[in-house]
Formats: C-alpha cells, structure tokens, sequence
C-alpha cells in the first residue's frame, strides 16, 4: 500500500481534503490525523473490520481497547450507555480537549474497540483537523496513538511514517501538535472515579470539578510502584529503541559513560545543557511543565533517528503539572 501524505493548514484545514480523508475512513480505510495530543491513526469506530486493520497496522494486542473520538458530547452520548452525574461537569469543563472518559458502552461499539470489555473511552478531540475529520467522516472514528504498538508516539508527521508507512492509506499532515503527550485517561464506571493515565489535563484540575479521584500508580520514573489497572498501561511503553535512564544530578553519569566511550544522548534542562561536555548529543528541555511536554516525544524521535547508544533524561521535578511527563518517562525507562 502507497502510503499518501497531504498537507494541511491546522487552524483551517482544507474542506476538499477533509472530505477525502473522510471517504476513506467511511470506505473502510486508515487515515493518521493531528490531534492537539498526539497524531491518532484512526478508522470508523462503527466498522469492526476497519478498526481490525488499526491493529494490524500497529501490531497492537487485541486486548488495548481504542480510544473513541467523536464531535461533541452529544455524539459522546450516542457511543456510551449510561452518562452518569459526573460526566456532564468534565466535558464541559474540558471538551473538546486532552481528557478521555471510560463509560458504559452502547451497542453500536462493536467489541474490537474496546477490547472486547464492557466499557468505551471517549473523547472530543480540540485540534480543528481531527474536529474537521470526524464531521467529514460522518462518524465516530476509532484512534489510538499512530505509532508501531509500545513505541513513542508521533507528535510530527515524519514521525508516523517512520513506523507506519507503507501500511495505512493516508496521514493529513498539519505540523507538530501543540500538546505532545497523550490525553488523561480517567475510568468513571467506579466511584470515586479513577485516574488511568496522566495526561495534560491534571489530577488536581479533574478534582476541582468532581472532587476527589482515585489516583493513578506506577507514575514514579525512578521507582516501582507496583501495576497499573488500565488494559493499554503497560509498564514499558512510549519507548525509543535503545536504553532510557531518568535520574536526578545526570551530569555525571552522562560523564561517565562517555569515559567508556558510549555515545550518549542527553535530555536537560536549558541552564546545564549549555555546559554539556564535548561529544554529547544533548537536547536542552524547558522549565515549564507545558513546553516540556511539547517537546519530550520529538526530542526522543530525534535521539532514537541518531542512533545514540544510550539517552539519559535529568528527572524533571515533582508535582501535579509533571505527572505525565513523569509516568511516560517511567514507561519509557524500563
Ligand atoms: O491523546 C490521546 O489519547 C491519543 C489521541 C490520538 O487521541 N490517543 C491515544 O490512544 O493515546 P492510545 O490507544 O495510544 O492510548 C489509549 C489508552 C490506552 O492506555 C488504553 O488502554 C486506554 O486508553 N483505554 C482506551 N479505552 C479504554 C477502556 N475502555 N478502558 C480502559 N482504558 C482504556
Ligand atoms: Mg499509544
């Protein structure tokens, strides 16, 4: 299969092209879309055989269920079976955005999407050509994150083509997302309500409108926090091709290592990146939560292209607004 790429103007996104892209999805094809997460590779969520080749295509285990974007609540409505009291306050806090909700599912749902469980996640996505896509489409589209399974996930369109060229029929290609790390995943068929993955949507921005929420574990990129529940959350995941090592006061372990002659890539922070020692492959990170989010999974696209033997990445700090970055860092190191 010819894989085609299209440009497209991320803030107004080309009709003719949406509306190609959105033959495909409703004839049963697979088209990668920017959303303001990750680029998704998505089909018609209503059409099993369609969403079977998203797994082909990713060698995704069977039992990942697939997250489910649709245009508003409304359409949420129409994929879930029960909406329960505290789902109205979150998408209308939060939608169209980073944050996806585990409900009930309909009938509709066919069991290759959600595993074969009980339950669907769902999402509005914010960014206008994913927005613009399921309109053109017509339908609920059915995407995970467009990336070979367990590898990171693309936040540019060279990066699913990297993985997935050759494999799906078409990437709409807008340019790098804004966010850069995967929606928070949030379980609302429990109570209290259960974070599953950290996203860019926080814990304590979820708890200010729902109140408390059962937290997430495993999340600590230093440590063993012991399993996580969610069926997609394995423990090493979001990962580049070679070792990733988290570690506060790196500098000397990048040091040591180029003693013994690896070839090391190192993820810092701006002020001592500058100061990074001769022969290193060093990528300065920004300070603030948001900006290093952005830019975490290009700067690992880049060091896994380079082929450096090693990356060691300077462990951000602790808090609310690094949870993600941490729990993908983690995922990323084992
Ligand atoms: O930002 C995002 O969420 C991106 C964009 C494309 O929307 N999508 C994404 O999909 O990251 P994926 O498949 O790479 O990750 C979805 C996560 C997995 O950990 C999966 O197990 C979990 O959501 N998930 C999906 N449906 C679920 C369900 N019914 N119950 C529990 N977890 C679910
Ligand atoms: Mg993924």
């Amino acid at each position: 299969m010819k894989t085609r790429v299209l440009p497209v103007d991320g803030s107004e996104p080309d009709a003719a092209a949406l509306t190609m892209a959105g033959r495909i999805l409703a004839s049963g094809g697979l088209v990668a879309f920017p959303t303001e997460t990750v680029y998704g590779l998505g089909a018609n969520a209503l059409d099993a055989a369609a969403v079977e080749r998203i797994f082909a295509a990713k060698g995704r285990p069977a039992t990942n269920p697939v997250i489910v974007h649709v245009a508003d609540a409304a359409d949420a409505r129409r994929v879930t079976a029960l909406w329960p009291a505290v789902a109205q306050p979150l998408a209308d806090r939060f939608w169209p955005g980073p944050l996806t909700l585990v409900l009930p599912k309909a009938a509709c749902v066919p069991d290759v999407v959600t595993a074969g469980g009980p339950t669907v996640g769902v999402r509005v996505p914010a960014h206008r050509v994913a927005l613009g896509l399921i309109r053109a489409a017509d339908t609920a589209i059915a995407a995970p994150s467009a990336n070979v399974s367990l590898s990171i996930s693309p936040t540019r369109a060279e990066h699913v083509l990297r993985g997935l060229d050759g494999r799906i029929d078409l990437v709409l290609d807008a340019g790098q997302t804004p966010g850069g790390l995967e929606s928070t995943v949030i379980d609302l068929t429990c109570s209290p309500a259960r974070l599953l993955r950290p996203g860019l949507v926080t814990q304590s921005e979820i708890e200010a409108v729902i109140g408390s929420v059962e937290a997430h574990v495993n999340s600590d990129p230093s440590g063993d926090a012991g399993p996580a529940r969610s069926p997609g959350m394995l423990a090493r995941h979001y990962a580049p091709s070679m070792p990733l090592e988290c570690r506060s006061g790196s500098r000397s372990r990048v040091e040591a290592l180029m003693r013994q002659g690896e070839r090391v890539g190192w993820l810092t922070f701006m002020g001592e990146a500058n100061a990074a020692p001769a022969g290193v492959r060093v990528v300065a990170m920004p300070s603030d939560p948001i900006d290093y989010s952005a830019g975490l999974y290009a700067a690992l696209h880049a060091l896994d292209i380079d082929q450096v033997d090693r990356i060691i990445v300077e462990l951000p700090p602790a808090g609310d607004a690094w949870q993600a970055v941490h729990d993908r860092l983690s995922r990323a190191s084992r």
